[in-house]
């Protein structure tokens, strides 16, 4: 497709981001900033607006860079899906939530697909970045798209490209880390590296997209069963009092062979917790039951169940029940200086906390607000008053900006569920895993 090659060469042509979330917001800066012209969408209008102000309401976006691609015209946001005529490349960043009962819920792909599909246009190339299930591109987005009469690999192309973001990572972010493309034919999978070559600086071909979306899966088991792993062996080490962090710390000295996961509540965000069971979900389909992710999962989810019960034997031992008892969480992102709450942990902790009867307090640098077993909760103010005034303290994100010293210093019982008071001595101090 000779025009489409060289509007992305040439940098002549409008990229469509529809989603402009954790994963969306970012790749349109990004091609921004690579010079073409980009039109985001989103259905919730108050994004398009503080876009097109220049407004970020994502961490790892700056203000001033979206300031700056928004006066250079480069980047506008809107919520007219007929907007999409316009766009050369489309790339559908929206969720992929699980239902109550834990299946896919693809009804935002389904959705945005048909939105497509009225304006598509011979040339067009369309990516779906959302995570999911292995034959989504081909089964689900592809017939819609081609409902409208034309032909993909001849009329338009279709690929599928996982995101792979880490939110709050500094060090690793769209341009260095290597961008897996998988496209229903060969022509859409060179489009598809050649339009992601453009901010990416490695873009890996694969043949189609199912392996590309079981690559993206796989990457996100691969973390949940080792958390896993940890969870459960942070478990047995404080059975035999041995310290779990100590155990960790002395197998990374190992240069091969073995990679750092560290306990905790449990896993948390818009990825782990939900992808594996986009897979376990269709696997039974293939009459296969995905066991190591099942466990993985069951384990990860009692972490909140486990560590609420060592909070009530620390504070039992202190002769304090943990009923009427003050507990402040340190810590509501389901990771340390991020501000996404999404499948947090620390919010099962906080529930469990809440219906044992605790009267719970919280403090997180970037979440104001959280509701929580029909409780409207505000981050109090972290001080030694504070701090003091809890019978327990419980670390359940450990935020850098978390002055660890300081917290054992004012508290009378700190419960450390993620390890930065490691290395710290304190009657006070009772570790998840020793
Ligand atoms: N957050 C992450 O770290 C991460 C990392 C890799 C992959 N992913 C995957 O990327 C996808 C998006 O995740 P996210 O974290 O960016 O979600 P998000 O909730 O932060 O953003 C999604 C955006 O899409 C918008 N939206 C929903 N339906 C729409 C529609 N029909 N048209 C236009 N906009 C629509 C929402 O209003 C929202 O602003 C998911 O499949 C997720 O699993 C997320």
């Amino acid at each position: 497709m000779r025009k489409l090659t060289d509007a992305i060469q040439n940098k002549t042509a409008t990229i469509g981001i529809v989603g402009l979330g954790y994963v969306g917001l970012p790749l349109a800066l990004a091609f921004s900033e690579a010079g073409f012209k980009v039109l985001g969408f989103d259905v919730q209008q108050k994004r398009a607006d503080l876009v097109n102000e220049g407004s970020s309401y994502i961490t790892d976006v700056g203000g001033e860079r979206l300031r700056q691609a928004v006066a250079n015209n480069r980047l506008a946001a809107t919520t007219e899906q007929k907007r999409l005529v316009e766009a050369d490349a489309v790339c559908i960043c929206v969720p992929t939530p699980l239902t109550k009962t834990k299946d896919p819920d693809l009804s935002y792909v389904v959705r945005e697909s048909e939105e497509i599909c009225k304006c598509l246009r011979r040339g067009q190339l369309v990516v779906l970045e959302s995570t999911t299930y292995p034959g989504t591109t081909r089964h689900v987005v592809l017939p819609i798209l081609e409902s409208a009469g034309l032909k993909c690999g001849v009329d338009f192309y279709l690929a599928y490209s996982p995101e792979r973001v880490d939110p709050g990572n500094t060090t690793h972010n769209i341009r260095n880390v290597p961008k897996i493309v998988g496209g229903i034919d060969s022509e859409s999978t060179r489009l598809a590296q050649l339009l992601y070559s453009q901010v990416a600086e490695t873009v890996v071909p694969v043949s189609c997209p199912e392996v590309a979306e079981m690559t993206k899966i796989f990457e996100n088991v691969f973390r949940s069963v080792n958390i896993a792993l940890v969870n459960e062996l942070a478990q047995l080490c404080s059975n035999m009092g041995v310290s779990v962090w100590e155990v960790i710390a002395a197998a990374s000295t190992k240069p091969f062979g073995y990679m750092p996961f560290y306990p905790g509540l449990g896993v948390g965000g818009h990825c782990i917790p939900l992808d594996p069971y986009y897979l376990a979900s269709k696997a039974r389909e293939f009459d296969f039951h995905t066991r190591f992710i099942e466990l993985a999962a069951e384990i990860n989810e009692q972490m909140p169940y486990y560590v609420v019960r060592l909070i009530l034997e620390a504070l039992n031992s202190r002769g304090k029940s943990l009923k009427g008892a003050k507990v402040l969480v340190l810590g509501v992102a389901y990771k340390r200086d991020i501000d996404d709450k999404r499948e947090s942990p620390s919010l099962k902790l906080i529930q469990l906390l809440i219906e044992k009867g605790a009267k719970v307090g919280y403090h997180d640098p970037g979440i104001q607000a959280i509701e929580v077993a029909g409780c409207l909760l505000t981050s109090v103010e972290l001080n030694k008053k504070s701090l003091s005034a809890a019978d327990c303290v419980v670390i359940a994100t450990d935020h850098s900006c978390y002055n660890m010293e300081e917290v054992v210093l004012h508290s009378r019982l700190v419960f450390d569920a993620r390890g930065p008071t490691t290395g710290l001595r304190g009657d006070n101090i009772v570790r998840l895993g020793e």
